[in-house]
């Protein structure tokens, strides 16, 4: 392979992501439709949408376990391991990047390498939703499903609603991260070269 291409998804986070990017925008118009849409007319029938929900929510559970094996015996996990020190420094350089440096030609200040695959914005959403985000949307979801494991009173309020209100927001930031990760997939060296890394697997560096 050329200089420019750098194998950075092997084709295990290749199906990882695909199933995962699939089963999160079934999760979204399900849960979308159950929340919102008037139940005589409904976006998707309650009870299919009820169903379906579940269904992809345990699907969607066990891929994640997929994800974290992955992560655990193959030299991805090491992507993950954020470095606390200077955090903050390097995540203001990434966005100043992103707001300024990209539309005035500057070189990215941290420039992808097979050793340093996500930049630190990247690196550290990607924690953000895989390693906290995700698991309490689970805990949630499962608890949800089988709601006599929730306490019935917490905080003085109910125990079902809070849990419920806890799946709810981690859902909406999620499918928030779900919008802006693909924007920012689209700042590659074209607009279509992150997507195609994420099917083939070679990163086109700039
Ligand atoms: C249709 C929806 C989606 C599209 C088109 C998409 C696109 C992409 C692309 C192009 C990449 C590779 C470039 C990069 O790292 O920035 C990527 C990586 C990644 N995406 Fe997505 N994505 C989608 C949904 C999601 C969702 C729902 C999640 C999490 C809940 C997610 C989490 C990730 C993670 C963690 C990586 C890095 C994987 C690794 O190399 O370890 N994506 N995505």
């Amino acid at each position: 392979m050329s200089a420019e291409k750098l194998y950075l998804y092997p084709v295990w986070i290749r199906l990882w992501h695909l199933v995962n990017a699939l089963f999160c925008l079934s999760l979204i118009m399900t849960g979308i439709s159950m929340q919102f849409s008037n139940p005589l007319v409904p976006m998707i029938r309650f009870d299919i949408a009820v169903s379906i929900h579940n269904i992809t929510g345990i699907l969607l559970s066990i891929n994640y376990i997929g994800f974290l094996l992955g992560n655990l015996f193959t030299g991805n996990g090491r992507n993950y391991k954020m470095a606390f020190p200077g955090l903050s420094t390097r995540l203001k350089s990434q966005f100043h990047y992103y707001i300024k440096g990209i539309f005035t030609g500057d070189l990215p200040p941290f420039p992808i390498s097979i050793e340093k695959k996500f930049n630190p914005l990247q690196q550290f959403s990607y924690v953000v939703i895989m390693y906290v985000s995700v698991p309490v949307l689970l805990v949630t979801g499962w608890s949800l499903m089988y709601p006599e494991v929730i306490p019935t009173r917490f905080l003085s309020t109910s125990g079902l609603h809070l849990t419920d209100l806890l799946h709810i927001l981690i859902g909406f930031i999620i499918s928030l991260f779900m919008f802006v990760h693909i924007y920012f997939c689209t700042i590659g060296k074209t607009t279509v070269s992150n997507f195609m890394s994420i099917i083939n697997g070679y990163h086109e560096t700039h």
